[in-house]
């Protein structure tokens, strides 16, 4: 048996065994044909059938409305932050709406708003901060509600970061926030790379959700976009045809090549989730252990986590030590324990234990008793 450790990483992360021995089981010879998956052409009909069966997969698994496309793009959470404004800012010569709103929560929403800015400032627009949870001190503990939002009049969307990576913050909009952007012709642009699949989601209260797929769907290379069909047609005259979302869609994420080994990985994942009885169940798996995890936290006199209870995210936890030369003990003796990546992000410092779907309940309980045990050692 090959050694697998408890792996906490926060991306590329944890990938489920089953899924790695599957994919290692047909390497060689992908079903009769005598190559392997990444050897065939994308547009064959037995790569063909691997592609619709992910999709399909992708949309039961969240339950993804019929008038929303499911895209399969490159480029990155990162990528798609200069490709949304690309897609959604329209031709300024025709007198487009270059009014974004982001919303600030964390190190990935600040990202987003720096970039959806250059595209909109280049329009004669700007893209506004219109709530934001830093302390000051580069610290967010919680996520600013919606009643706080100090939003455009009609913002032509408004970006939100669902799940904080870095900070550790999830929320979730709420359908009077979707009522209300429907009011002013707005609408949500979200950014859940670090949780989309960990729980259902109604997809219907945003207008586009995208992310990377190398935390909960896969490993890196690919990149979901789920988008409404009346959003696939207001680019701007200069976005490139292979970011093109209404290119990408009318040509099934075929327009260029995609990445076909991390689309196939990423059905197996899908595979996988639906066996373990689909978001719903992995929601109760997922809640279990963080719950395990922030109580045993709460209750230590070594360890902390500063986010307000309500916003702690179910996916990346990130803890203190109260006592911070031990850091340096803490990392060594996790690693020889078996817990890997446990560092925290080096904009925040500390620790962080990612748990996204493919890292068990076993695992955070054997992370909770070596937690226990160094506390009762130091
Ligand atoms: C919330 C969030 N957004 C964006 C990114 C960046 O994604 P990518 O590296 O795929 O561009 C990450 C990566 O960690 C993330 O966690």
């Amino acid at each position: 048996m090959p050694h697998r450790i408890f792996n906490f990483a926060a991306g590329p992360a944890a990938l489920p065994t089953p899924v790695l021995e599957k994919m290692q089981s047909e390497l060689l010879d992908f079903q009769g044909t005598g190559v392997s998956i990444m050897e065939m052409s994308h547009r064959g009909a037995v790569y063909t059938e691997v592609f619709m069966r992910t999709r399909e997969a992708f949309r039961r698994l969240l339950n993804v409305p019929e008038n929303y496309q499911i895209l399969f793009m490159q480029g990155g959470a990162i990528g798609q932050n200069a490709i949304i404004p690309l897609n959604l800012l329209g031709d300024t010569s025709k007198g487009a709406n270059q009014t974004i709103d982001s919303v600030i929560a964390g190190a990935w929403s600040v990202k987003t708003q720096k970039e959806a800015d250059r595209y909109a400032k280049a329009g004669g627009g700007s893209c506004k901060i219109i709530a934001n949870s830093d302390d000051g001190s580069g610290k967010f503990l919680y996520y600013p509600e919606p009643d706080t939002w100090q939003l455009s009049d009609k913002p032509a969307y408004v970006n939100v970061c669902t799940n904080e990576t870095i900070h550790g913050v999830e929320w979730f909009a709420p359908q009077s926030l979707a009522d209300e952007l429907v009011a002013r012709d707005s609408f949500l642009v979200a950014d859940m790379s670090s949780h989309i699949l960990s729980r259902p989601l109604d997809v219907s209260r945003y207008g586009v959700i995208y992310g990377g797929a190398q935390k909960n769907i896969g490993p890196a290379g690919v990149t979901f976009v789920i988008v409404r069909d009346d959003l696939l047609d207001r680019q701007h005259p200069l976005c490139p045809s292979a970011f093109n979302w209404r290119n990408v869609a009318d040509n099934d994420s075929m327009f260029n090549t995609p990445p076909t080994l991390s689309i196939y990985i990423a059905g197996l994942v899908f595979e996988w989730l639906e066996a373990q009885g689909g978001v719903a169940a992995m929601a109760e798996v997922n809640d279990t252990k963080a719950k395990l995890l922030y109580e045993f936290i709460d209750n230590s006199t070594l360890y902390r986590n500063d986010v307000q209870p309500k916003y702690r995210s179910c996916m990346n936890v990130p803890f203190f030590l109260r006592d911070e030369s031990l850091n340096a003990e803490f990392l060594a003796q996790s690693q020889a324990a078996g817990l890997a990546a446990l560092k925290g992000h080096k904009m925040v410092g500390g620790m962080r234990a990612s748990i996204y779907n493919a890292v068990s309940l076993e695992a955070v309980q054997a992370l909770v008793e070596f937690m226990k045990q160094f506390e009762q050692s130091h």
